[in-house]
């Protein structure tokens, strides 16, 4: 059965902690659907992980949508969330709406999210009120990393942990259907957690969300350029790919790759006849 906005409500409401991972293709969309990931979020992250940016502020609502319509085709069971992108919804409402259409429609994928508190909640209110369920994100906001001053844990101090659960309130009375905690004190985390009724997903916020993030390239140890204090590597897919293809470099180098059952034949007669 397909996860939907409702199946992570009663998730909350029953304390069934919920499993999102970052997603950018078909082929792990697929891999996650069958190992039962509630949620696949086709994150802006897209701009280090796959794209090679340093941070993800030049990703553009075509990335978004070129590689949310391959996920989207790989999850049959599981709550496809795109990311919106830089500057596709700060303007205004309306440039959030109009956006937020294009990545629901031209994607069908199932809801979208974006980064602030207060300050966007008039977009997140009007992206809802089209049918559009809304993920926020609040905490270390990546797309303000440079205002932010680096990434950095956030929520720290008496006024700082205030605007926290203040954002968190104000994105959840505008209608987020869930909301991204990212880089906030675990007890901290926690407290917004039981004030809100939709669900928090953490990301480096503890173990008192309703549910975890992580990028996969992460949890797999294949992101070598940066290692994040919250993340834990659940394989070191990354080193047994790279032994993997030093290992095809050296059959093909001494020629004992392919052999003869990864050949095609011929008829002799076929060959002989050649001039
Ligand atoms: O873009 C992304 O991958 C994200 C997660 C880190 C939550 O926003």
């Amino acid at each position: 059965m397909k996860t939907t906005v409702t199946t992570l409500l009663k998730m909350k409401a029953s304390g069934e902690k919920i499993s999102m991972l970052t997603c950018y293709d078909y082929t792990m969309a697929r891999l996650m659907d069958e190992a039962k990931i509630e949620c696949l979020l086709v994150g802006d992250s897209l701009g280090q992980v796959v794209l090679g940016y340093e941070t993800p502020l030049s990703v553009t609502l075509d990335d978004m949508i070129h590689h949310a319509k391959a996920v989207v085709r790989g999850a049959k069971q599981a709550f496809v969330v795109v990311d919106m992108p830089f500057m596709t919804y700060q303007v205004n409402a309306e440039q959030a709406l109009v956006n937020a259409g294009r990545l629901i429609q031209e994607t069908g994928a199932q809801a979208v999210k974006l980064e602030g508190g207060e300050k966007v909640a008039p977009q997140i209110a009007a992206i809802v009120s089209a049918g559009i369920p809304v993920v926020a994100h609040i905490g270390l906001t990546p797309q303000s990393v440079h205002q932010l001053g680096g990434y950095k844990v956030q929520g720290k101090t008496q006024a700082a942990a205030q605007q926290l659960l203040d954002d968190a309130r104000a994105v959840e009375a505008a209608g987020a259907c869930a909301v991204v905690l990212e880089c906030v004190p675990a007890a901290l985390a926690a407290k917004v957690s039981e004030r809100l009724s939709v669900p928090t997903i953490g990301i480096g916020a503890g173990a008192g969300c309703d549910g975890q993030v992580l990028v996969w390239q992460d949890m797999l140890g294949m992101f070598k350029d940066f290692q994040p204090k919250f993340v834990k590597q659940f394989a070191q897919v990354g080193d047994t790919m790279q032994e993997a293809f030093a290992r095809f470099r050296q059959e093909v180098r001494e020629g004992s790759f392919p052999e003869a059952v990864h050949s095609f034949t011929i008829d002799e007669d076929v060959l002989s006849r050649l001039y």
